[in-house]
This record gives structure tokens, sequence and C-alpha cells, in this order.
């Protein structure tokens, strides 16, 4: 797995600054007042730092963003970078900022002059999400990245503050590697051991393998796997920290490859269908952030693992699955998978743990990008107070996502001649179509969100917290949600 860099906070050191070979950033208030940190660096660069404070070029610069002097005469360090940052700034602001230093990263560390900052462990924190690099897959690795330390003010309270951040920061890593990892290693089989493993964590992991689902009637879920040498599994992760109340379900997709199956996908772009597990890689890493920092929540984690091929044995167009619920579902286009897949699993999460509420999250639609890129996440739910909860923390995290309608009006257009419902509606209202289909398998008293993430889960440029690929968006936000409103 890829590791965090290393990140500490210690006592902020004056006449440590000369002698330090780690990149050193400051932060510099809009006004360009120096603090002690910035006074000193200035006196070793012989003015150069306030020059550069006073230059237009650092008017310009909006908060969080910085310039930086490259090997500065007098100093050990190759580079001063000056951030624009308010010693007040608000948590999200600092995050930023942070992001900002972390994508500069190298082998040499990275030296954070925060002193007299107030949100020390967000900045730390950002740095730390922004500093990631998936190279498992390279046969050289480059120079690992070097430490960040912190020079902090109150060093013991941002070291307390981040220690929950770090577990967070652990769990967006681990769905990034998910994500990022092609289909031929990360296949359902080695999905679900990276899962099992965690039982090292002290969550409690089993699997369903197909026998079992077979016997649970899951046909639905079985249809998608069955053109694939990979076995289809359901793995169940389980995090019981908080006492006896039901638990909060999670439900992901986990399609480890989507070729659309019979009706087969055109083969420009298909390659980025190895992101099609994102939901269930989502799910897997919040499992893991609610295992390191111990949370006091009950939250079980359901992850629906299958690849989708075409193959003689596939299932094809106009075929009519069953599926655990009962609901017969005609095949109209083997590509409209994930919602199959889903079915079965969410059905199978709320007869077996009945939760207080139920989010899934899935690559569902190429509609939803349509609709609204890769800003934001689309928002289904059949409850205001879980959907508001989950904006809200979405907001908090800086995590785009948006409220979509529903609404009975839209279940005409899945109605099937032959079986119950069929797996697609037709173009229009693509994404709602599929939410319309999944709503179908959820319980009138389980409060439910559904989150399509096609768009948000990897991207092909780098966005403020991560670079190009997986994002691991949603993790931070689901995070919140259960920490705000179902920790005791
Ligand atoms: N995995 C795709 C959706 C997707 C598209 C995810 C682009 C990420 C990027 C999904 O299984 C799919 O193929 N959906 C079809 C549904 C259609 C057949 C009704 C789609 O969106 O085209
Ligand atoms: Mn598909
Ligand atoms: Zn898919």
């Amino acid at each position: 797995m890829t590791e965090l860099a290393a990140v500490s906070f210690v006592d902020p050191d004056l006449d440590a600054l000369a002698a330090e070979t780690a990149k050193i950033a400051v932060l510099v208030p809009e006004e360009g007042t120096l603090n002690p940190g910035a006074r000193r660096l200035n006196r070793l660069t012989k003015g150069a730092v306030a020059r550069a404070v006073e230059s237009a070029a650092f008017e310009k610069l909006k908060s969080g963003e910085s310039l930086s002097l490259g090997y500065p005469a007098g100093m050990a360090s190759d580079e001063v970078i000056l951030v624009k940052l308010a010693r007040n700034a608000k948590p999200l602001e600092a995050r930023k900022a942070g992001a900002g230093l972390g994508k500069t990263l190298g082998k040499e560390g990275l030296l954070i002059w925060a002193a007299g900052l107030g949100q020390v462990a967000e900045l730390a924190f950002g740095a730390a999400l922004r500093a990631y690099r998936f190279d498992a897959r390279k046969s050289k690795s480059e120079d690992a990245l070097g430490p960040i330390t912190v020079c902090a003010t109150k060093r013991d309270e941002a070291e307390a503050a981040f220690a929950d951040r770090r577990a967070v920061a652990e769990g967006v890593f681990f769905t990034r590697d998910l994500v990022n990892e092609p289909a031929n290693v990360l296949t359902t089989t080695e999905f679900a051991d990276r899962l099992t493993a965690m039982a090292d964590l002290g969550l409690e992991v089993s699997v369903l393998e197909e026998a079992d689902m077979e016997k649970l009637g899951m046909g639905a879920l079985l249809g998608v796997g069955q053109g694939s040498e990979s076995p289809s599994k359901i793995v169940v992760m389980k995090w019981m920290g908080g006492g006896d109340g039901a638990p909060f379900a999670l439900v992901g997709k986990g399609v480890v490859f989507d070729t659309g199956g019979i009706s087969i996908k055109p083969s420009a772009g298909m390659e980025d269908m190895t992101m099609d597990m994102g939901g269930a890689g989502v799910v897997a890493g919040v499992m893991r952030t609610l295992a390191l920092r111990k949370a006091k929540a009950n939250v079980v984690g359901l992850v629906g693992l299958v690849e989708n091929m075409p193959d003689g044995k596939a299932q094809r167009p106009g075929d009519v699955v069953t599926s655990m619920k009962g609901d017969t579902i005609e095949v109209i286009n083997t590509d409209a998978e994930g919602r199959l897949v889903l079915a079965d699993v969410m059905w199978y999460a709320q007869e077996e743990f009945k939760p207080c509420a139920m989010i899934d999250l899935a690559t569902l639609t190429g509609a939803i990008i349509i609709g609204l890129g890769h800003e934001n996440a689309g928002v289904f739910s059949n409850s205001d107070d879980l959907s508001g909860a989950f904006l809200k923390a979405a907001t908090a995290e800086g995590e785009g996502a948006w409220r979509m309608p529903m609404g009975p009006a839209y279940d005409k257009l899945i109605k099937s001649r032959v079986a119950d419902i069929k797996n697609v509606g037709g173009r229009a209202a693509g994404s709602i179509t599929a939410a319309q289909f999944l709503g179908r398998f959820v319980k009138d008293e389980t409060p439910w969100c559904h989150l399509d993430i096609a768009g948000t889960a990897s991207v092909s440029s780098a966005t403020d917290y991560a670079p190009a690929g997986a994002t691991g968006w949603g993790v931070r936000a689901l995070d919140r949600l259960i920490r705000d409103g179902y920790e005791g």
C-alpha cells in the first residue's frame, strides 16, 4: 500500500533554519508582516524574502498560493516557499494551502514553519493528502518522498488533532490505491484478500462466495459475473465500536472491470473501466479509517465484487434474472450491470443487518458525468434528513456533491413487458432511472442515499488534493457524516 509521507510536529527552532536541508515553507499573511521564522529566513537570504513578499507577484497570490525562491544563498535548503495564509485561516483554507505544499514534496522533505497558525493539523492533513504517488506498477520506483515536518506553537495539541486526520488520509490512500490498480492485478480475489487483511486492524471481515450467493438467491449479482473467470464475491466488513445500536450500512459497487459484457463498450477509453470498483474502494477506505481511529460507531461495509465480461457463459440482453428480493429483472443492456450488483448487496445488507441508514456508492452512470462533470457526485435519496446530513458533511470536507431528483414518474421508464422491471430506461434521465432502479431494493423504513461517483472517483487532471487518477472522493465526507451523526 502507498504509505503516507511521515508527518511530525516540532517546536519552532529559529537556529535550525540555516542548516535545514529540506525545502522550507513559511506562512506570510496577506498584509506581508513577517513572522519570526520569515524574519530569520530574510536575514539569512540577505533580504530576498522581504523583496519577494513586497513584489507584485506576491500581491497577486490568492490565499493558500505560494511563491518560491530557488537555491537561496546563505542556506543549506534548495528552496524557500512563501505561502500566503492568514494566521486565523479557516480549516479548509489551511488544508488547501497544505495541499499546495504537499504537491511539491520531494525526496529532501519539507519543513513548514507554521508557528502561530491556528489550523496546523488541517495544514498538515492537506499536505499529506496531496503528497500521493501511485508507483506500485512501475518497475523502477522513484526516490521515496521525504518527511513533512511542521513547526507548530502548540505541538502536542497539533499532534493530537492530527491523529484522526492521519487515519482519514490513510483511508483515502487505501481507496486511491485500489482504484488505481489495473484489473489484472486487482481481480475479485485479490480485492477480497486485501479487504480480509484488514482484520488485523480489528475489523470483522467475512466473504460470501458464489455458492453462498446462490443459496441466497442473488440472481442479479451472479448474472453479471457469470461471464468472467474471476469468481464473484461479496465482502462484509464490520466495525462495531459503538454499543448495541443498529449499524449504519455502506454498500459499494465493485466491478473490477466493466467491458459492458455482451452489450460491449466501444474500445476507445475502455481502459478507464478499471475504476468501476470505485464505490467499493470508498467503502473499504472508510472502514479502514473507522478502524484506525477506533470510531465509537457501528458501521457495516458491504462490497459486491464482480467482473463484467463477454463470454460464452455471459448473460445476454433479454435474459430475465431473479433478485434476492424476489423481483425479476429483464436485462436489456448488460452494460447497466452496477445496479444489478447493488440490488442484491443492498437487499442482503438490509435483511442481515437492519441498518439505521444505508448509503451506496457506485460509478453507476456516464450520464452523471454529462450532468455534473467531475466536480460533484450525484446524490439521490428517499430522506431529506440523511441526504441533508451527507451534503453538509461533504461541504465541510470540500467534496462536491449535488442532490438530484427522484420520483414515481421516472419509474414508468423502467417498466418491463416480461419481468417486474428492466435494467435500463433509455437515454432520458439516465442517472435518475438508475437510482429509481436501486430504490426498488430499498425498504420503506430504511433512510437511504445513493451516490453516483462516476465523475468524481477518478479524474484525468489533478484536483486540489490528489494527482490525476483516483481521488478517494467520499472517504472524508462519509467519515465526517459518521463522526458528526452516528458516533456516541
Ligand atoms: N461503469 C459504467 C458507468 C461509468 C461510465 C462509470 C463512465 C465511469 C465512467 C456503467 O456500468 C455503465 O456502463 N453505464 C451505462 C448505463 C447504460 C447502459 C444505461 C452508461 O452510463 O452508459
Ligand atoms: Mn457498465
Ligand atoms: Zn459499470
